[in-house]
């Protein structure tokens, strides 16, 4: 239990999170082609190529071991087909504190699949990985994703005000989180 983590595949209950591979391809383009679901990701809409490359970068990235590791697995349905993806990035080991952030397809949303992934990943983060704290860091406009980490039980600490110049605008960034403490209550 704990840092190094290797990824491994992590099922549910018709939901499961694995790593990117190249069948996911078309559906990681719609995914990250698609202006309505890169509204607030710090993103624009990516072209076939940028997909691709990001695709191999992604697929590779497996270990959470040092600050700026990071794991970028997508979230599949029962028939193994992407629905969309989860980032877990590790912050600090000191700390033992991690950032997770989530996009579905916009045909896969409203089905409970980022809060029924997010919470396989939140069980390994407290449960085998051995972690303290994760948050999430989002625009507070972006209402789902409030919404999002207020059902899995994350707490808002913070509001930072015009804290980014994101896409051709100053940005607030909110801040939730939940401790492992919590997590397990
Ligand atoms: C943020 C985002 C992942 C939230 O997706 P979501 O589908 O709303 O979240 P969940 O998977 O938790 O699903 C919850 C919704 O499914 C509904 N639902 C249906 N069946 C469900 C089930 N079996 N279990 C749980 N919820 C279910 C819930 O009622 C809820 O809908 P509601 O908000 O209308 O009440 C999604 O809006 C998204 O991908 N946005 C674009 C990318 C983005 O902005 N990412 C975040 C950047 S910070």
């Amino acid at each position: 239990m704990g840092l190094p983590w290797d990824f491994h595949a992590i099922g549910g209950d018709g939901v499961s999170i694995d790593l990117l591979c190249d069948d996911d391809f078309e559906a990681l383009y719609e995914l990250q082609s698609d202006p309505d679901v890169c509204r607030y990701m710090l993103y624009e809409p990516r072209s076939r190529e940028r997909v691709a490359e990001v695709l191999a970068r992604d697929a590779a990235a497996t270990r959470l071991e040092k600050v700026g590791d990071y794991v970028q697995p997508a979230i599949r349905d029962a028939s193994g087909a992407l629905v969309g993806t989860l980032y877990f990035h590790l912050t600090s080991v000191d700390d033992r504190t991690a950032e997770i952030g989530w996009a579905l397809l916009a045909r896969e949303q409203g089905k409970g699949y980022a809060r029924t992934a997010a919470a396989l990943l939140l069980d390994a983060a407290f449960g085998e990985i051995g972690l303290h704290r994760v948050y999430a860091e989002l625009d507070p406009r972006n209402e789902a994703s409030v919404a999002l980490c207020l059902r899995l039980g994350m707490r808002h600490e913070a509001h930072f005000v015009e804290h980014m110049w994101s896409k051709g605008e100053w940005t607030d960034t909110g801040q939730y989180a939940v401790l492992e403490r919590e997590w397990r209550r």
